[in-house]
């Protein structure tokens, strides 16, 4: 049987922090989200405002079920505050397997024994996560896609620890959500990554050998073969950072030559431009305008 889960915490308030915010929030359960700053929690705040916004606009909620939904959430700076009566954590924060592993370390610490630890992680061992703490058995890979309102998909990875029951209690959570749940055993970029990175980095060397040019490799992939964006959008979408780092995971973890990320995306990281997060990748961003501009830097490429 399903663990009966009320009040989930939520570690980080960034993109794919305040997303699944919202639809836990907008799924009736309370909602703890946590950050080092209140800044960034009242800008993540704003974020779930908005998006529930859109939502209300084309009538999908009610003006009500938004605050109803916005009521539910409390924000904390404090991780011990933060995880007070929850029977979930999800953490959401910054790719960083250090950084993941010392929060990890700190939850073990502060969650009531029963609790779930959970990781949004789209590349990083979940085997090892679980290693730092002291509840190997219930912590799992709880995978959302960006924009998580959006994206029916959460890609759920068992580490080689994981309970039986708890993928259970995952599984069947993603579905209150509205969610399409997939199981996924864990390896280096689960599915998701390891099957979407390898297309983003070929497209990424196609350029780079002056195959095509930008915006031709992005229709080619979007009108050809109906994806929503070409992968070079989609790239920048992601951030290329978190590309890069995927593609490091897949490379260092299989180690297979195939993976090794293409140099253009290295020096771009190098150089800062991380995509519509810092205003420019492959395409420049523009506040305001949906327009999409190649990026002066590669506009030579045709
Ligand atoms: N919250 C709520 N609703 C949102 C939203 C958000 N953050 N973002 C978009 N929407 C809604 C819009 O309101 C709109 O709704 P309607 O169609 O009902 O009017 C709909 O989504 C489409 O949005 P737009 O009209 O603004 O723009 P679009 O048609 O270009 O779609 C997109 C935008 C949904 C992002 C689409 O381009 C898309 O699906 N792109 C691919 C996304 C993708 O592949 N995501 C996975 C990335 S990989 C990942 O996340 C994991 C990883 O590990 C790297």
């Amino acid at each position: 049987m399903s663990q009966q889960i009320n009040t989930v915490t939520v570690i980080g308030s960034g993109t794919m922090g305040n997303g699944i915010c919202h639809v836990f929030a907008q799924s009736g359960f309370n909602v703890h989200m946590m950050d080092i700053n209140q800044g960034a929690l009242d800008k993540a705040m704003g974020t779930i405002g908005k998006n529930m916004d859109r939502q209300v606009t084309k009538g999908a909620i009610s003006e009500e079920d938004k605050q109803q939904a916005i009521g539910r959430i409390k924000t904390f700076t404090d991780m011990a505050e933060a995880v007070k009566g929850s029977g979930l954590v999800v953490e959401a924060a910054t790719e960083n397997i250090d950084l993941k592993l010392n929060i990890f370390r700190q939850l073990d610490q502060h969650c009531d024994a029963d609790c779930i630890l959970a990781s949004n992680t789209s590349s990083i061992s979940i085997t090892k996560i679980a290693s730092v703490t002291s509840r190997p058995g219930k912590v799992i890979g709880m995978h959302f896609m960006n924009p998580v309102p959006v994206m029916k998909l959460v890609e759920i990875i068992n580490g080689y620890a994981t309970d039986a029951a708890v993928s259970k209690t995952i599984y069947d959570l993603s579905v209150q959500l509205g969610k399409t749940p997939c199981m996924a055993n864990d390896y280096p970029g689960f599915v998701a990554n390891r099957i979407l990175m390898p297309m983003i980095n070929e497209a990424i060397i196609t350029l780079q050998e002056g195959v095509a040019g930008v915006a031709e490799i992005d229709t080619i992939m979007k009108l050809g073969m109906a994806h929503p964006m070409g992968p070079l959008q989609l790239a920048d979408f992601i951030g290329l950072d978190t590309c890069l780092s995927i593609l490091n995971v897949l490379h260092n973890g299989i180690g297979n030559p195939k993976y090794a990320p293409a140099t253009l995306l290295v020096n771009m990281v190098q150089a800062g431009r991380l995509g519509t997060k810092s205003g420019e990748g492959f395409y420049k961003y523009t506040p305001g305008s949906k327009d999409l501009v190649v990026s002066e830097r590669l506009a030579h490429i045709k």
